[in-house]
This record gives structure tokens, C-alpha cells and sequence, in this order.
């Protein structure tokens, strides 16, 4: 088959990669000369785990081709995956002004019948939208089917070539079997894929991401309190996880969730939820509760050091959103440095991927380090805010030795309190009082 893809960020390039392994020819565009110019002489622009080696191998082959030309990716294609961003307005609601243009530029370049596939995240009825978009510029017969994206970024690659289920929203029946025989390969294992109509599929990706927000904000709600009562939340989460009517993903208590996903697709939900006069309550109080959650831990901080936090030193570990990925979009890391920053300290911080990707989002008075334990250097203390493996096992020894107080405070709730404290260290986690 031959595959455009719209859009070469995040999702394009793993979805374009993962579909030309399978033996189709994938043209992935994007507006975006630096990018292109450097995809074709084999620079990836994301940190993705085997990523690469995809691309390039899939490049090697003849299969997979990177353009800025929307009418040299779309001519002959039989699919066309839009997988531009769709970020949020200040309002919460997604700004669509990428999926138009792209929609448009799309119409424009059509030289035969086409699928369209919204694989961006797109608000409920924009498969009826970009059909109108596309046909202002095209005679063609084109279908726009509703193929939400359910990767997560870290772990990119498995989940698209595994997928727990592909859901395929579209009301033709001859659409559903191109997309099925294009999925065939990933789903050989009875991954189910589901056949739906276009609004239940739009409104399915938004109902997942704004689900795992849920749990996530109430878990970090149920930290603050546990910290009132003198809980400890990871007995409590182990407690609930083993229940198997919850299960165990997604119940992780932090700093707060971030990326690119989450906090646009709670807010864009909440905002058509409002629109149409069904104002959904529980997600919009995760996203509430989510922001209070970002400066839970300065409010900790604070409350180590009542002198106030002028002059201190502290070692920011982790910026990336999550880690095994180099997206610093709505990062607790951005908002944990900048107020840290304007109360007086002074930040060292390292991140083993994001570094360049945080440097120009970050306050510029943040001092970037080569390493987490250069970070480390006369600390007051040190703020674990992303989980990379590299930061599970401290060296205490070298953390003795090079910091100013043996203070730790973990955002992500990854080290045991009884094994910090054993070394010496005062811990303070969240709701593990
Ligand atoms: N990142 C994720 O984990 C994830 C997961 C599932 C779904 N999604 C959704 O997928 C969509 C894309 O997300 P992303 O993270 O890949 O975004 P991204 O910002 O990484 O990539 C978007 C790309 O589209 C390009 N672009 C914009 N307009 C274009 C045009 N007219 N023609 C060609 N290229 C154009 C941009 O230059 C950019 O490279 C969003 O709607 C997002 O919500 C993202």
C-alpha cells in the first residue's frame, strides 16, 4: 500500500516507521525543512527507544521517504494519516489551525480515491470538518476515518506494533477492511481491532487519556491526604493495585502528570463537555487538582527550609515530562525550577536525554550539568522529578561527599524512605509521611 503521513512528529515518525516494516511505501511530510533535511541524512529528531534503527533500516530498504512536499508525499496514496499537532487554546479547547492547513494542503495534492485517517487527536466531529476541508480542494472520492493514537512516548514502538486494540472509526464498511488489512501485521496475536462510528472513536481517545488523567489526580489527591493522616500512599497503592477490578497501572502519586496528551485532551474534553451542555465534573477537577499537584512539592520544600530558599542550592534530577523520552511539553520539571528560581535558590539540573529539548523552555537562570551527581555539587538538596533508571540506585557515598545538607525529596516516590534514611538522609516523598 502507499501510506502518507501528514505530520512527522512524535506519532508520524513511529506510525510512518512502523508501517513501512511491514512492506508498504510511506512518504512521511512535514512542514518543517530542518526536520526533513536532517531525516534524510539519518538524524532522528526525537529521543524514542529503537527508533532509529527502525528508520534507518526502513530508509536502507527503499520503503520510507521524508519530503516537505505535501503533492510528492500524497501522489497515488491510498492512505493519508493526518498526524499534525492539535495543541491547546488558552480557552482549553484544540487548536485545529495545523489540521486545516494540512486538510487543505492535502485537498490540493489528492490524484486518486483516498483514505483519510485523523490520527491527530481532534475534537468530536472533526471527521465530518476535514472531509469538508479536503473536498473545498478536490474532486476526488475520499473517506475521513476516526484511527485514534494510543502510543505512549517512551514506549513508542511496542505499543504501536503491539497494540492492546486499534479502534477504527468509520461508517464504510469497504474503509474498515483497507485500515484492517493495513493493521493485519500488528494485530496477528487477536489483538482486537474495533469497528465503531467516527464521533464514538473521537470521543474514545479523549475517554482514555482523561480516564488514566483521573486516576492519576486521584491518587495524588489521596497522597496529600495520606500525608495528613500519616499514611504512607505506596502501601496504600500496592493495596489497590493487587484489587484486580483497579489493576495497577496509572496509580503512581508524583509531581503531577505532564506531556503533550494529557493536559490538552482533559481540558479539550471538559471544553466540548461544556459546550454541549454536560459539563463533565470528575475530569475537570483532575486537571484542577492536577496544577495544584505541579507546586505540591514546593510546598514541602518551603516547609523544609522556613528561612526561606534564597541562596540554597538544589539538584533538579529528571526534566523530560517522563522518562525514556526528550518531550519537555507541560513538564512539572518547568514549573518546579521556575518558582524554585524565583524564591532565591539557585538550580542545578541534569536530565540524561532532554537536556537540549528543556535548554530553551527552561528559566535561563537554571544551571544545566553534565551529570546527575555534578547536579549534585553543593546541594541543599537534591528533587527527584523524573523516574529515569539511571537515578533508582544513589550512590550515597558520592552524594556525602558532594552535597552541602543529605536532604532528598522524591517527586516520584521511587526510593524506600527507610533505606535513605538509613544512610544518613532526611527523605521526604509524596503522602509518605
Ligand atoms: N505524542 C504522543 O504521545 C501522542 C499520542 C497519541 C496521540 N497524539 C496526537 O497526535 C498528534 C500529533 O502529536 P505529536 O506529539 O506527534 O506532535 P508533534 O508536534 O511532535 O508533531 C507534529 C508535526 O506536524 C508538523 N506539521 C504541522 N503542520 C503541518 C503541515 N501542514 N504539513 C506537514 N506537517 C505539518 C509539525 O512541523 C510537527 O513536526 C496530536 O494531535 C496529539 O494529540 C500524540
Amino acid at each position: 500500500m502507499k501510506v502518507t503521513i501528514i505530520g512527522t512528529g512524535y506519532v508520524g515518525l513511529v506510525v510512518g516507521a512502523c508501517f513501512s516494516d511491514t512492506g508498504n511505501q510511506v512518504s512521511c511530510v512535514d512542514k518543517d525543512p530542518k526536520k526533513i533535511a536532517g531525516l534524510k541524512d539519518g538524524i532522528i529528531p526525537i529521543y524514542e527507544p529503537g527508533l532509529e534503527d527502525l528508520v534507518k533500516r526502513n530508509v536502507a530498504e527503499g520503503r520510507l521517504h521524508f519530503t516537505t512536499s505535501t503533492s510528492e508525499g500524497v501522489k497515488g496514496a491510498d492512505v493519508v494519516f493526518m498526524a499534525v499537532g492539535t495543541p491547546p487554546l488558552p480557552d482549553g479547547r484544540s487548536d485545529l489551525s495545523y489540521l486545516k492547513a494540512a486538510s487543505e494542503e492535502v485537498g490540493r495534492a489528492l490524484t486518486g480515491p483516498c483514505i483519510i485517517v485523523n490520527k491527530s487527536t481532534v475534537p468530536i466531529g472533526s471527521y465530518l470538518t476535514v472531509s469538508e476541508w479536503v473536498k473545498q480542494y478536490s474532486k476526488q472520492e475520499v473517506e475521513v476515518v476516526s484511527n485514534p493514537e494510543f502510543l505512549k512516548e517512551g514506549s513508542a514502538l511496542e505499543d504501536f506494533l503491539k497494540p492492546d486494540r486499534v479502534v477504527i472509526g468509520t461508517n464504510k464498511e469497504w474503509a474498515y477492511q483497507k485500515m484492517c488489512e493495513l493493521y493485519a501485521p500488528f494485530v496477528r496475536q487477536g489483538n482486537p481491532v474495533i469497528l465503531m462510528d467516527p464521533v464514538s472513536a473521537e470521543l474514545t481517545k479523549y475517554a482514555c487519556n482523561s480516564f488514566l488523567a483521573t486516576r492519576i489526580s486521584f491518587m495524588n489527591e489521596l497522597a496529600q491526604l495520606a500525608d495528613r493522616l500519616g499514611a504512607d500512599i505506596e502501601k496504600v497503592r500496592q493495596g489497590m493495585a493487587t484489587d484486580v477490578r483497579i489493576g495497577k497501572h496509572f496509580l503512581y502519586s508524583g509531581v503531577g502528570y505532564g506531556g503533550s496528551c494529557f493536559p490538552k485532551d482533559v481540558q479539550a474534553l471538559v471544553a466540548t463537555s461544556k459546550d454541549v451542555g454536560v459539563p463533565l465534573q470528575i475530569v475537570d477537577a483532575a486537571e484542577r487538582v492536577n496544577y495544584g499537584q505541579k507546586k505540591y512539592i514546593l510546598k514541602k520544600i518551603k516547609a523544609k527550609f522556613p528561612g526561606g530558599l534564597k541562596g540554597k542550592v538544589f539538584a533538579v534530577w529528571g526534566l523530560a515530562f517522563k522518562p525514556n523520552t526528550d518531550d519537555m511539553r507541560e513538564a512539572p520539571a518547568l514549573i518546579i525550577t521556575d518558582e524554585l528560581i524565583k524564591e532565591g535558590a539557585r538550580v542545578r539540573a541534569f536530565d540524561p536525554v532532554a537536556m537540549e529539548a528543556a535548554k530553551p523552555l527552561l528559566n535561563p537562570k537554571v544551571e544545566l550539568c553534565d551529570s546527575a551527581y555534578q547536579a549534585a555539587e553543593d546541594a541543599d538538596a537534591l528533587v527527584l522529578v523524573t523516574e529515569w533508571n539511571e537515578f533508582r540506585h544513589l550512590d550515597f557515598e558520592k552524594l556525602s561527599t558532594v552535597m552541602n545538607s543529605k536532604i532528598i525529596f522524591d517527586g516520584r516516590n521511587i526510593y524506600d524512605p527507610k533505606t535513605i534514611k538509613s544512610k544518613g538522609f532526611e527523605y521526604t516523598g509524596i503522602g509518605r509521611s
